[in-house]
């Protein structure tokens, strides 16, 4: 057994990565596959959860989703990458958790009724997705996970990951550590039009992108929107542009930018070249990549396998225990 502590995190298969996925989660990955013993996962079975009436797209975006982990940086050979529905083990343990999680864990649960409003063109009233954290329950105890690396929007749900796997360890022993939920800063990147990035909205700008797309978004991007002429002195900081500038402009030339925009010096036509081009180059390997993956389909293949049948000797002892400590 390794020494370092143990992570785990999943990702729904939402398609191609955009920049507000890969910052706002994905980079955070890729770092702290060098620290920890890492395992991550598409949430095939979470997305069923509220795509059930069109599950068509599910498993081309899991295909999707991977290969931009891969160009991105996300490495097989530090962790371990696989996909949720491949793993039974996670549904088992589901299911036992199913029995000892208190419904009203559930109704009471924030993020479940916001998301049954923000959806209301779904019908969710479906007994799975009243259990999907149970589910992310499984999918994080059942590696013995010391920390799961998210978003703030999923803090509740490693809170209930804590309560159920304190339940069980009352009720049957202690097999589950209590997971810790690892947060890391992001950066405040918008969609092109300031709205947050999202594919459902339309607005975002995807790894994958053309230059010629990339180029075509970006001069579409709402920037500083007191500043409707270029004789207007602009404010970058409150400009979606800048923040882009922040990640992928040198901290020189970030700075003369600054400078010119609050003193009108530059258009905000000429700053977005600017980013266009910077952001073009950094994403080119990242392209490179991701051709060579898309070129190679069994590499994908084989590196998935890997990672499931690793992912899958981990569940399967610990299910083990679980059962045990039932006395199953
Ligand atoms: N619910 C998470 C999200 O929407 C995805 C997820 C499923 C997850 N299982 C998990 C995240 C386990 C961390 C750990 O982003
Ligand atoms: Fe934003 Fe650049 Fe325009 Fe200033 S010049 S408002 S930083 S896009």
């Amino acid at each position: 057994m390794s020494d370092k502590k143990r992570i785990v995190s999943g990702m729904r298969p939402t398609g191609s990565i955009h920049l507000g996925n890969f910052h706002g989660a994905l980079a955070n990955w890729i770092k702290m596959q060098n620290e920890y013993e890492s395992f991550y996962f598409v949430a095939d079975w979470h997305a069923l959860t509220s795509e059930y009436e069109n599950p068509s797209n599910i498993l081309q975006n899991t295909q999707d989703m991977l290969i931009d982990w891969l160009a991105s940086g996300l490495n097989p050979e530090k962790a371990t990458i696989f996909v949720q529905s491949q793993i039974k083990e996670h549904a088992e343990l589901y299911l036992l958790l199913s029995m000892i999680t208190p419904a009203t864990w559930l109704e009471r649960n924030p993020t479940y009724k916001e998301q049954v409003i923000a959806l209301s063109n779904k019908d969710l009233s479906t007994f799975g997705f009243l259990g999907y954290p149970v589910l992310q329950a499984a999918d994080i105890i059942i590696y013995k996970a010391d920390a799961v690396p998210v978003g703030i929007d999923q803090v509740p749900h490693v809170e209930i990951t804590r309560e159920i796997a304190r339940r069980f360890n009352y009720l049957y022993g202690k097999v589950f550590p209590e997971p810790q939920a690892a947060l890391a800063e992001s950066p405040k990147l918008l969609g092109i039009d300031r709205q947050k990035m999202s594919k459902s909205y339309n607005n975002a700008i995807y790894l994958s992108d053309a230059p010629e797309n990339i180029r075509n978004k970006v001069s579409g991007m709402i920037t500083d929107p007191q500043r409707a002429k270029k004789k207007d002195p602009g404010d970058p900081s409150v400009c979606n542009v800048y923040e882009f500038h922040k990640l992928y402009t040198s901290e020189t030339k970030r700075n003369d930018i600054e400078k010119s925009c609050k003193k009108a010096e530059i258009g905000c036509v000429e700053c977005k070249k600017i980013i266009a081009a910077n952001l073009i180059e950094s994403l080119a390997p990242f392209r490179e990549k991701r051709e060579y993956y898309l070129a190679n389909p069994s590499l994908l293949k084989d590196i998935i396998q890997s990672g499931n049948k690793k992912a899958r000797a981990v569940a399967s002892a610990t299910m083990e225990e679980a059962k045990a400590a039932i006395k199953l």
